[in-house]
């Protein structure tokens, strides 16, 4: 099984990839938490990428490529994976085509803007996992406290209001060019060719895991 999730920032694409993984036994490649951990790590790329990913702007092509490919190598990628905010544009979902790499669904999650700010003010996440949580819709047994290892939960840089509203601007000048992309190469058809399916993201979290299950099975 070989997924991409789009959607918006806070769609809810993180929350769904823990259920979906968990269910189909692949690993998450998530470009936003790997970006992070170079960050946090101060690596060269961290550095590089710090102030783009602080004022909410999408990192170059040419870096997250190259992360991309290296972390395909592994030997847990070998059944499938789930790509998280990855491809973003239409040179990254070229690139991945080049690779070789042959999808089989490009599941987008649909939330409107207006959702988006609420659900972002409200996240705390646990950065070694990449578990997510909300305050209201979505909270741990005990607040402030991963569910699973008790470690601290935190909330991101780049969920302050004004970068929210710079990366959902980002979202829409980039994304309908890649769904674009991605609705013509489904119409083409054939055995190598990932099917395109669109998904409500409103709703509980348990109602969008049912809905993009059902949307999965017909992979
Ligand atoms: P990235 O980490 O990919 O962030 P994003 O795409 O902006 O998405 P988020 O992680 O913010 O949201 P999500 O859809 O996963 O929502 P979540 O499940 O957490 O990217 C960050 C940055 O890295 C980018 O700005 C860019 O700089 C860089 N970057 C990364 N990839 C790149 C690439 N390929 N190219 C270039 N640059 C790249 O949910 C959000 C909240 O809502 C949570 O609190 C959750 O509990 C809650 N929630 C979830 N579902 C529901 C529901 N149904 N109802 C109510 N609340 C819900």
């Amino acid at each position: 099984m070989k997924v991409v999730l789009l959607g918006a920032p806070g769609a809810g694409k993180g929350t769904q990839a823990t259920f979906i993984c968990q269910a189909f036994n692949i690993p998450k490649i998530s470009t936003g938490d790997m970006l992070r951990a170079a960050v946090h790590a101060k690596t060269t790329i961290g550095k590089q990428v710090a102030d783009i990913m602080a004022k909410g702007q999408l990192v170059p092509d040419t870096i997250v490529i190259d992360m991309v490919r290296d972390r395909l190598q592994a030997p847990d990628c070998k059944t499938g994976y789930l790509f998280d905010g990855f491809p973003r544009t239409v040179p990254q979902a070229e690139a991945l085509q080049k690779a070789g790499v042959h999808l089989d669904c490009v599941l987008e999650i649909a939330v409107p803007d207006a959702d988006i700010i609420a659900r972002l003010s409200g996240r705390w996440v646990h950065p070694a996992s990449g578990r997510v949580y909300h305050i209201q819709h979505n909270p741990p047994v005990v607040f402030g406290k991963d569910d699973e290892t008790g470690e601290p939960l935190v909330q991101r840089d780049d969920d302050r209001k004004e970068t929210v509203l710079e990366r959902l601007a980002v979202y829409h000048q980039a994304n309908q060019s890649l769904v674009d992309w991605y609705q013509h190469l489904a119409k083409q058809g054939g055995p190598s060719v990932p099917r395109f399916v669109s998904v409500c993201g409103i709703g509980t979290v348990q109602e969008i895991s049912e809905r993009v299950k059902k949307a999965l099975i017909g992979v």
